[in-house]
């Protein structure tokens, strides 16, 4: 493998379990994840920091507001250093954002559809008619017209997004578990290897690795199963 294709998420609840598991993965992670209940609990200063000791940080906000606000948001995340970011699949909002990293090396990527839902969670937004997969395809259009760097999926709708997106665009799949793993609250679930198999770039690993006894052992074995 030449590049290391995992990103933990660090969804824990203060600044102390963050670096414990940072600590503890070391380089078996690519990338590591602060996400909304990490950044909610200890600020920006979590993703400096991180930066600054030389790991590659993907700041999970999936931001969605007026564009001013989305692009001048963008531009702060940039400037702490977060490498990925997220923001809601939406044209006005990935154009913003876009915009706001301009010059960095920050790169956008769009959400499409969580990988929590089905296709009843849809209805619950009033979007009938449609697969999530449909969906998907459907948002990620607009979203690379808008100048997407790249999009959060599903590994089920990796493949396909990958045939829209070209191969220059990244593509991140939370909802990845090992056989046998609890999917948890996820339900569109696919392995690591399947989902790098469909054309993913980096998997999102969260509780799987998390809430192990043994962290680095569980990324370790993640790891092994795919080279
Ligand atoms: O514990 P688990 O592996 O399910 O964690 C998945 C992580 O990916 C969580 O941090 C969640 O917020 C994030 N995520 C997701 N689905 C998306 C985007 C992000 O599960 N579409």
């Amino acid at each position: 493998m030449s590049r290391n294709p995992l990103i933990v998420a660090l969804d824990v609840e203060s600044r102390a379990a963050a670096m414990q598991l940072v600590e503890r993965c070391g380089d078996l992670a690519g990338f590591y994840k602060v996400g909304l209940e990490l950044f909610t609990a200890e600020g920006p200063g979590i993703v400096r920091d991180l930066a600054a000791a030389g790991k590659r940080v993907f700041l999970d906000l999936k931001m969605y507001d007026i564009g001013e606000t989305v692009k001048r948001a963008a531009a702060r995340a940039a400037s702490l250093g977060a490498s990925l970011l997220t923001v809601h699949c939406v044209p006005q909002v990935v154009r913003a954002a876009v915009e706001g990293v301009e010059g960095s090396d920050t790169r956008i990527l769009a959400v499409t559809v969580l990988t929590s839902f089905d296709q009843r969670d849809l209805e619950d937004l009033g979007i009938t008619g449609r697969t999530p997969a449909e969906h998907v395809l459907s948002l990620a259009s607009r979203g690379a017209e808008a100048g997407a760097h790249g999009f959060v999926c599903s590994p089920r709708e990796a493949r396909a997004l990958r045939e829209l997106a070209g191969p220059a665009r990244l593509l991140v799949t939370p909802g990845v578990r090992s056989a046998g793993a609890s999917a948890h609250d996820q339900k569109r679930v696919a392995t690591p290897a399947e989902a790098l198999a469909a054309g993913a770039d980096y998997l999102v690993i969260g509780r799987e690795v998390t809430r192990a006894d043994d962290p680095a052992a569980a990324l370790g074995r993640i790891l092994d199963g795919l080279s």
